[in-house]
Parts: structure tokens; sequence; C-alpha cells
């Protein structure tokens, strides 16, 4: 809350629909977050929010934990459906790291191995095992130790990556397939592909984190598709239930099922409670449902392309933006710092109180000025993530456009950005 507050960002939101979140004060607030790739088919969508409210009035066996939950199957049939592939079986679960501590565990039933490989910059959650496959101290200090046989290969380095793979120590190797928190970075078009090929011939699974990259964000309806390779595993969440209901899968093949629930008495092996309740699944039917009928993957390849040409036009010129980058709705402005000694002093002297305020200036004054919501890169503070929901219009994307033009303008003209900036860093320093 004291960090809203001085960022001037602490709202009362009292309705969100699409796009547009609607504050108590009569604001209209445009979200290009999307609550970190949950609202994919838009706030509140109608249909979405209809077929829950009939999911409760049929007053079904919501979480009885003793029978065949119908739409349980349905939602897996149609994810492994959309999959393709080997993806035959899913876990439910209720987060992405629920997901992940799910994967780890199955990928060690599947190859007898403990080992576990992940990619620097990776973000794959915050419990103990999905944090022990994120390298950035920022998030495990005070929580270790972290799982003892997790190790980190350079992102897109392909010869590292064998080298510890050909050990055989390893079980799963976790990627996604665009890193999103470490600033939308995106492999070249071999990496994955051969990254999978190496997998196999070591006996390693290959997984796909497709948290935030999933449900058609990125165009397809999975990332993975892009680079057209076929996964073990993959991890799905967040936009899965359509922002309403927690729930996230674990996608995978018959193998890998057959490995952990191999016989009668261990077919309760691994559970969750709340796993497979009949309204995250409905949430999931629903959203699947929009997604496709409104063809909101084809939408975000189109209205994305067109969006970062116009961010690249507007912003060429400003030697503080390095590159503007993503695929389909999930983009990314990296900045760098400027070489100019009247912009030089300003910008050292506000990174040495901390490297993340200069992203949270931006956020701040794209928030303030201009009624838009949006975040920096969890672990890449030079990266500003443009997420809005796949349903955003034109219009949302031109007022976008020139916000951050004129944010950006401010940055590289005018002192007082500076001295606000300066103020508001020391304040969050002495909070
Ligand atoms: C790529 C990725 N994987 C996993 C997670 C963890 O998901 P959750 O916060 O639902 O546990 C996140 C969360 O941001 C994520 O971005």
């Amino acid at each position: 809350m004291r960090l809203l507050d001085l960022l001037q960002m602490n709202t009362s939101y009292v309705r969100c629909s699409g796009v547009e979140l609607f504050t108590a004060e009569g604001d209209v607030i445009l979200d290009f977050l999307s609550g970190y790739c949950v609202h994919n088919a838009g706030h509140n969508h109608p249909y979405i929010v209809e077929q829950l409210r009939d999911e409760l009035s049929r007053c079904g066996p919501a979480m009885l934990q003793s029978h065949v939950p119908d739409l349980a199957g349905e939602l897996a049939r149609r994810l492994c459906q959309l999959a393709g592939g080997e993806m035959r079986k899913v876990f439910f679960a209720c987060s992405g790291s629920e997901g992940i501590e799910s994967a780890i565990k199955f990928s060690r039933a599947a190859t007898g191995r403990s080992g576990l490989l992940y990619a620097t910059g990776a973000f794959h959650g915050l419990t103990c095992g999905a944090l022990s496959l994120m390298g950035d101290d920022f998030w495990r200090e005070k929580f270790g130790p972290m799982l003892s046989d997790a190790a980190a290969v350079p992102f897109g380095d392909l010869a590292a990556l064998r080298e510890q793979l050909a050990t055989k120590k390893f079980a799963a190797f976790f990627v996604e397939p665009i890193q999103s928190e470490a600033g939308i970075r995106i492999p070249g078009l071999e990496y994955l592909r051969e990254a999978k090929r190496l997998c196999a011939r070591y006996g390693t699974l290959f997984v796909l984190d497709e948290v935030q990259t999933g449900m058609f964000r990125t165009g397809e309806f999975l990332a993975a598709r892009h680079f057209d390779v076929e996964p073990d595993m993959i991890v799905m969440a967040k936009a899965l239930s359509g922002g309403l209901v927690p729930c996230s899968a674990v996608l995978m093949s018959d193998k890998v099922y057959e490995s952990v629930y191999n016989s009668l008495k261990r077919s309760i092996i691994h559970t969750s409670t709340f796993s497979e309740n009949a309204l995250s699944m409905r949430a999931g039917l629903a959203t699947l449902d929009v997604l496709e009928r409104e063809n909101l993957g084809e939408r975000a390849l189109v209205m994305g392309d067109s969006l970062r040409a116009r961010l690249r036009q507007e912003l060429s010129g400003y030697e503080m933006v390095r590159d503007v980058r993503g695929m389909g709705m999930l983009s990314g402005i990296e900045f760098q710092p400027p070489s100019k000694i009247g912009l030089r002093a300003p910008f050292e002297a506000f990174t040495r109180i901390h490297e993340g305020l200069f992203g949270q200036v931006l956020v701040m004054r794209l928030f303030r000025d201009h009624r838009i919501l949006t975040q920096i890169c969890g672990n890449n503070f030079m990266v500003l993530k443009v997420a809005p929901p796949l349903v955003v219009t034109e219009e949302q994307l031109d007022k976008f456009v020139g916000a951050v033009h004129a944010v950006v303008d401010l940055m590289h003209t005018s002192a007082s950005f500076w001295t606000e900036a300066l103020g508001l860093a020391r304040r969050v320093m002495n909070v």
C-alpha cells in the first residue's frame, strides 16, 4: 500500500470491463498490463461471467472429490487438442507455481533423475520448487535453501545446455518460450527446437512454461507454435480461466502421466484440493470459447505487429529507447542509459538510489498523467512491458502510443521530469 501511495497509483476500482478500469473518482484507466497476462479475454467478459453464473445456479458437484468431474475432462480434451503433439493428459492446479511444482515432481517420476535445469532470467513462480528454478538473488534472499539439484544455463546458449544435459543428471529443462519477466526476450528461431532435440538425446524432459505466453497472448494458442517445437510437458495458468477463478494446468504425454499414476495405489499420489473445481473448469471452457470465437489470437498477431511498428516510429530518435520487440500482444520497450551529458548525470544519480526506480517513474507517469496502467518486467527493470487484453481497440492502442511518446519526450527534454523522479526516489528510500 505504501509503495502504491508513493507512486500515486493507489486507486480504488469499482468496475472493470474489457480494457477499461473505472475508478471510484469517476476516472477511466486503460489496462496495458492485464494482471500480468491474466485478462486475455478482457476484464469480466460477459459470456464468461454468464457461464460462471450458470454454473453456480446449477448447484452441481463443485468440489466433491469423489467423482469423475466431466467439466475437467472436457477442458483437458480441448487443451490437449489445441496444444497438439503428444499432449494427452492434464493435471489441474490453482496457480502457475503449483503447475511448476507438479511438473518438477512428474519429470522426476518419469526419468528417475533429480536434477532440474533452467534458463537464466527465468520467472517460474515463488514457491520453493519454482523459486529454485530462478537464479535472481532478489527473489531468493532469506528463503533458502532451495532445491539442491537445480542448475542454470544462459538463455539461448545451446552449447551450455548440451554440456549440462550430457551429464545425464537432469530430469527436466524448464524454459519459457519467450522470457516475459526477463524483458520479453525472444530466442532465435532454432533455439527451442534444438534444445528439445538435445533434451530427447540425453533423456531429459523438455518442459515449456507458457504461463504468460499461452492462451493466444502471442497470437498462437501457445508461443511454442511460433518456434515449431513440441514439448514433453506444458505449464499453463494466468489467462486460462478468464481472469475470474484461479486455475492452472500441466499438459503432458501419456508416458509422463503413466509414470506418476502407474497403479491403483498411486492413483491419488499427486492431487490438490481445488484442482478440478467446477467453477475453474467452467471458466476455462468459457475462456477458450471466447478466445476462439472472437479470433483473439489472429487479432493479437495483426494488432501487435502494428502496435510495435507505431511505437518504433514514434520513439525513434530518442537516445534512451533501445528497442521495441515482442510477439502478438506481448511487447517490451527497452530503455538504456543516456550518453548525452545533460541526461547522464540525473539518470546516474537516480539509478544509484535504486536501479528499479527509473522504470517505476515511467509507470507512474503513464498512470498519473495519461491514465494507463503498465509495469516494468520483474527481472529486467529497463523494459516496460506492454500487454493489454487481446480485445484492445485501435483507438486504445493509439492512446497508448501517444502517451508513451509524451512520457519519453518529457524524459529527454524536461529537467522537471528528473527533479520529480529524484524526489520520488528519495522518498521511496526513506520509507
Ligand atoms: C512465466 C511464469 N511462470 C510461472 C509464474 C507463476 O505463476 P503464479 O503467480 O500463478 O504462481 C509466473 C507468474 O508471474 C510467470 O510469469
